[in-house]
């Protein structure tokens, strides 16, 4: 998958791409290209942000600036998804992971200070992302997000193969939470695992998880 990310901190991405699983895919599976706004700015001195119309507080980011970076990089708009990452955006689920990780190609527009010019998501994005109900200083830390939890679905980018299969909000587990895990010490200050896990019985095992995830999924 080629995925490029526009953002106005490209080095704020150094610390995810040196952290596996995404490090485990990077330049095979994951082409990640980082493209800076103010390279490409059609405005003098690097502005990329501008008053609101209307008045009030804060800058917003130009719709021109952001028409610049995709015309440089794409000669014109793009033919693949275009993701604003806005907290009014689509709630980001782990299908909606699913769904862009079989992409071959993604764009993905990171805002700062107020936000984007909504001619921004409305004409230069295909679609719109939130991470949750809350809002942070920028995208890059939503973009991140989306990033690390498409690349931890790439072939390859999980050590054993199975190992995303059975993780929460799979399909494996009925969209629903993990089970439990545990490991040595059996006994911690008389915390001790529970029994099943140590019978060496790999059918109750298998059913003992799929009930606890149920479990622990009802009313979520
Ligand atoms: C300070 S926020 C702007 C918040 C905006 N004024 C509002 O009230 O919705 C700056 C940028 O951070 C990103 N951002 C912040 N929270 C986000 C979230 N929950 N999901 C996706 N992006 C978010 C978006 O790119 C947003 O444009």
């Amino acid at each position: 998958m080629q995925l490029d990310v526009f953002t106005l901190v490209p080095h704020a991405f150094a610390w995810l791409t040196e952290q596996r699983p995404l490090a485990a895919v990077l330049g095979t599976e994951l082409d990640l290209r980082l493209f800076n706004y103010r390279d490409t700015t059609p405005l003098r001195a690097g502005q990329v942000d501008d008053e609101p119309y209307g008045g009030g507080a804060g800058m917003v980011l130009r719709v021109d600036v952001v028409a610049a970076a995709l015309e440089t990089v794409y000669g014109g708009q793009p033919d693949q998804r275009v993701i604003a990452m806005t907290p009014a955006g689509r709630p980001l689920g782990q299908e909606v992971v699913e769904e862009l990780a079989g992409e071959r190609r993604l764009t993905v527009l990171s805002a700062r200070f107020e936000g984007f010019d909504e001619r921004v998501v409305a004409h230069l994005a295909s679609d719109a992302i939130s991470i949750g109900p809350y809002v942070l200083s920028n995208g890059d830390l939503p973009a991140m997000v989306l990033v690390d939890a498409i690349g931890r679905l790439l072939p390859g980018a999980l050590g054993s193969e199975d190992s995303g299969l059975h993780e929460s909000f799979s399909e494996e587990l009925e969209r629903g939470v993990e089970y439990p895990h545990y490991t040595r010490p059996a006994d911690f200050r008389g915390w001790t695992v529970p029994d099943v896990l140590v019978s060496g019985d790999h059918a109750r095992i298998a059913q003992w998880r799929r009930d606890q995830s149920r479990l622990r999924s009802v009313g979520r």
